[in-house]
């Protein structure tokens, strides 16, 4: 077994000349895998229902014959112009009744039944065409399903969204009660005076939006699962995926409930070049694609290899970043690296996204980068398979997510994922590995669990966080978590409704800051954006505001809980005061560094029961010290207990 290499194969973009030169430089590059037919629908199927797949068995045949694997498209993911043009219904509408027209690309609604029609039907053809060719490895439906099109307001979607509804409650009395209709005179007579929450005067009621993100989520899942239906029925034995976008800024489809549907996990990440610090959200997501994984591995199936198309200013990765990308990958459970795309396209508006070729050919940094990192990636072949084991469980939720950024809230300056990353980069700087999980999860293993900014929560999740802690767990809840029920009703008798017990407070009264305004605590933290007026109730204060709106409040508190241990903070900590606060829990809570780490160096393990692997990425500018014995794969040598600034290593104990 070896860690997969490749990346998105677009010849129809080329002369059919090119290809010779393509698998012959994909030899080369040490290239295993190649994504094909993602955006060939219109050159499939020129005309409704006439195929020309004559192109496409060249292009396959070729590739196999080079020993190139094939992560075959489905082809559905753009549909042709003509579909828009023979069936207009079909396109995507926005909140406000603004209809989406091709010329992008996703120009579908996904409640379509007209779009799922064809897209089976060119599903089934692709399946009964290659299900039996010796370089099909891995089906790829669609692409990134909802990218584009992942909230559709149309009066397709309207029905369909009326439909969901109906099952999801029986009786529109409970719609009603679900979606508290009392209040401004929102109450329904039936199902069908419902609609989606498109353009409102004032502000939308908030569980007809969550509802809304909800049936949005499994319109796109069943649109997956029908043709994923397909191809197991067609091409059995052959597994079946969909590239997930979990990434920090796309929050549209809730992966938790699309995990299970899916053969293999694979994940699309592209670094945010305007952060110095990119490679923390990357290490976060990675985490998060695991869990979604379920601690398994998982593919990555999109990154750059240097600069993107889309973000404001596209700047080019600096020598060495697309290694320490790739291993933190591979260090967070990713059995293959592969890229968006193989050879930059000349023309599209993709055409300054960067590629494995580049526009000036292989006589670049980014080429001689590419086969070095696959060189390098070949030495890790013997991870493959192996899992990761962490006593740290960093709860995330999108539907949490979804909730907690409606409008109308006491502060814009709560947004979800500031406390997650926050926690997991804290963790990350002590060289303490993190899972990121759903709620769900059985939090059994772990000693340490975080709740952070768990806004919305169901009372089956509350109860396992409390049991959890219950028998000897330590929990490390932030502010705004347990508010509301899952239709983001408040749960009354003091905040935070679902964890007062656990914490042993009650919060009285949010009293949010200021823009810009900081505030100090009495053990020196400093804070920002939000303070509570909580009172202990079992709980001790382990440090008080020393200023700002609540001088003597309790702002960091600890209960003692069952055999376990509750802490919670009120306030928005400064990273470096969340620091010290996370160690303090984290040592608390007998969870030990894999190797004691610093801020940018990354300290992470794979183990497969008999061998352990720590991975070691060192994204500062000086030596990073790691005391561990044994062999380091990167450079097929002894570890020495360095690693040189901007390196990583992979050794074997
Ligand atoms: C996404 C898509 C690709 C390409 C890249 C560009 O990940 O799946 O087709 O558009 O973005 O970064």
């Amino acid at each position: 077994m070896s860690i997969s290499f490749g990346g998105d194969y677009n010849p129809e973009q080329w002369p059919e000349e090119l290809q010779a030169e393509d698998v012959r430089l994909m030899n080369e590059a040490g290239v295993d895998l190649a994504t094909v037919g993602v955006f060939s629908w219109a050159l499939l199927e020129p005309e409704p229902g006439a195929y020309d797949f004559a192109w496409l068995d060249r292009v396959l045949d070729r590739l196999g014959a080079a020993g190139v694997g094939v992560d075959l498209a489905t082809a559905t993911a753009s549909p042709p112009p003509w579909l828009a043009h023979r069936h207009p219904e079909v396109l995507p509408v926005t909140a406000d009744g603004t209809t989406l027209w091709p010329g992008g690309r996703q120009a579908f609604c996904p409640s379509s039944p007209v779009y799922r029609e064809h897209a089976l039907r060119l599903c089934r053809a692709m399946a009964e065409r290659y299900a039996g060719h010796p370089a099909l490895r891995l089906w790829h439906v669609g692409n990134e399903l909802g990218c584009h099109n992942a909230l559709c307001y149309c009066d397709m979607s309207a029905a369909a969204f009326r439909t969901w509804l109906a099952a999801r409650y029986g009786d529109v009395t409970e719609l009603n009660r679900a979606w508290g209709t009392a209040f401004w005179s929102q109450r329904y007579g039936s199902f069908d005076e419902v609609q989606p929450p498109r353009t409102v005067t004032a502000t939308a009621n908030p569980t007809q939006q969550l509802d809304f993100r909800r049936f949005s989520s499994d319109e796109h899942l069943a649109n997956f699962v029908a043709e994923r239906d397909v191809l197991h029925e067609v091409s059995p034995g052959v597994p079946v995926t969909t590239n997930f976008m979990v990434t920090s800024h796309i929050k549209e489809l809730d992966y938790h409930r699309w995990a299970a549907e899916m053969d293999l996990i694979s994940n699309d990440f592209y670094v945010t070049a305007a952060d110095p610090e990119g490679y923390r959200e990357l290490a976060f997501c990675a985490d998060q694609t695991r869990g979604l994984a379920g601690g398994g591995p998982w593919l990555l199936m999109e990154q750059s290899t240097s600069a993107v198309n889309w973000q404001p200013r596209n700047v080019a990765k600096q020598p060495g970043e697309l290694l320490r990308n790739s291993v933190q990958h591979v260090a967070r459970g990713a059995d293959g690296i592969l890229f968006f795309q193989w050879r930059a396209s000349q023309a599209g508006s993709e055409k300054f996204h960067s590629a494995l070729v580049p526009h000036a050919g292989t006589d670049t940094r980014v080429w001689r980068e590419v086969v070095e990192l696959s060189r390098t990636l070949d030495r890790l072949d013997e991870v493959v398979g192996s899992r990761t084991v962490n006593d740290v469980a960093l709860l995330v939720d999108y539907q949490a997510w979804w909730a907690c950024e409606l409008d109308s809230h006491p502060s814009v300056d709560v947004t979800y994922l500031d406390r997650p990353h926050a926690v997991h980069a804290a963790l990350t700087d002590l060289g303490i590995g993190v899972d990121v999980v759903h709620p769900d999860t059985d939090l059994s293993g772990y000693r340490l669990v975080v709740v952070p900014t768990l806004y919305t929560v169901t009372d089956a999740a509350a109860a396992a966080i409390d049991a959890a802690v219950r028998a000897g767990a330590t929990a490390l809840v932030t502010y705004f978590s347990g508010i509301t029920d899952e239709h983001d009703h408040v749960r009354l008798g003091g905040y935070p409704g679902a964890f007062r017990d656990l914490l042993g407070i009650r919060v009285e009264e949010f009293y949010p800051l200021r823009s810009g305004e900081r505030i100090s605590l009495s053990d020196g933290s400093g804070a920002d954006v939000w303070t509570e007026l909580l009172h202990l109730d079992g709980a001790t204060a382990e440090a008080t505001y020393a200023d700002g709106p609540l001088p003597g409040v309790p702002a960091i508190t600890r209960h003692e809980h069952g055999e376990g241990v509750a802490w919670y903070a009120a306030t928005r900590l400064d990273q470096h005061s969340l620091d010290a606060l996370v160690r303090r829990v984290a040592t608390e809570a007998g969870v030990r560094p894999i190797a004691p780490g610093r801020a940018g160096v990354e300290i992470t393990e794979r183990t497969d029961g008999q061998r352990r692997w720590t991975f070691v990425v060192n994204h500062t500018d000086t030596d990073a010290e790691v005391d561990v014995a044994g062999h380091d794969l990167v450079r097929d040598a002894a570890h020495d207990g360095r690693v040189p600034p901007g390196g990583v290593a992979v050794i074997r104990r």
